[in-house]
């Protein structure tokens, strides 16, 4: 039988797999957005199911709180919470000090009030992600509604004076109609190339009018979990100043059996 399971999809799958083990007994926990998160999901609400695993669950998109309900994770908001033990999230690039692009999904407001929420975030990804320079992924901002275009307009004027190779953007769509966050907001995609100073960049666009939040999380996660396609999965943790490397290895026998219930 051909696996179900594509090599990227096997990577994500060890990555969410190891990082889930963080995750305790009566922890309050971020869970992310995008097919990786979703893995994440999955293999915690089946650690409710067989281990009694009680949670509190702050999901960063309407599509992670609705995996989580469906597999019997319990789902509160960020104010019943409170403060979160630990947050996990997929990214779609990361570089050696763990700085992220997020939002492909569309969500990275609600993931970065989530992350900075937490004691501690763990990102999930495959070693395709890692990158020298950030940039090659085009950067989400989040800019509400009105006046966009204005918005749109001086981000490629601040741009000018920024360290980065590129500086088209666009306007996601979603068919005909502009893509809107769960907030109602609209993205507008930043196809910088490279970033040469991610910190910079980040201040910079969140202080024009009209922005709400961009992708780029600087000083935020602090371990990433990297998946292989052969199930295993490094630890990466900078944390203590000095990175730490750790491995482990996944059952994928469980990951195609999982693929296969859905
Ligand atoms: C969602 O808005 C994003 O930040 C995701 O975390 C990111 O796009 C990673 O997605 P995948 O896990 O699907 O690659």
């Amino acid at each position: 039988m051909t696996d179900p399971l594509s090599l990227v999809d096997r990577a994500k799958y060890a990555s969410a797999h190891c990082a889930a083990d963080f995750v305790q007994d009566g922890m309050r926990v971020g869970l992310g957005t995008g097919s990786t998160s979703a893995w994440l999901v999955r293999r915690l609400g089946a650690r409710v199911a067989q281990e009694g695993l009680r949670l509190m669950a702050v999901p960063t998109s309407t599509r992670t709180a609705e995996l989580a309900r469906a597999v019997g994770i319990n789902v509160v908001t960020l104010e019943e919470a409170g403060w979160l033990d630990l947050t996990i999230d997929g990214a779609d690039e990361f570089d050696a000090d763990l700085t992220l692009i997020k939002g492909g999904g569309g969500a990275l407001l609600h993931e970065k009030i989530v992350a900075t929420a937490s004691d501690r975030m763990i990102v999930i990804t495959d070693a395709a992600k890692q990158v020298a320079a950030l940039g090659a992924f085009p950067l989400p901002v989040e800019v509400i509604s009105f006046g966009w275009r204005a918005s749109q307009a001086l981000i490629e004027e601040v741009l000018a004076t920024m360290d980065v190779m590129g500086r088209t953007t666009r306007l996601r769509m979603n068919g005909e109609r502009p893509y809107q966050t769960d907030e109602g907001n609209y993205i507008l995609d930043l196809e910088l190339v490279r970033i040469g100073n991610p910190r910079q960049v980040s201040l910079v666009l969140n202080q024009v009018p009209g922005v709400v939040e961009n992708g780029l999380f600087v000083d935020i996660a602090d371990q990433v979990v990297i998946g292989h396609a052969d199930g295993r999965c490094e630890l990466r943790d900078l944390s203590s100043g000095t990175p730490q490397i750790t491995e482990a290895q996944v059952d994928l026998a469980a990951a195609r059996n999982i693929f296969t219930d859905l």
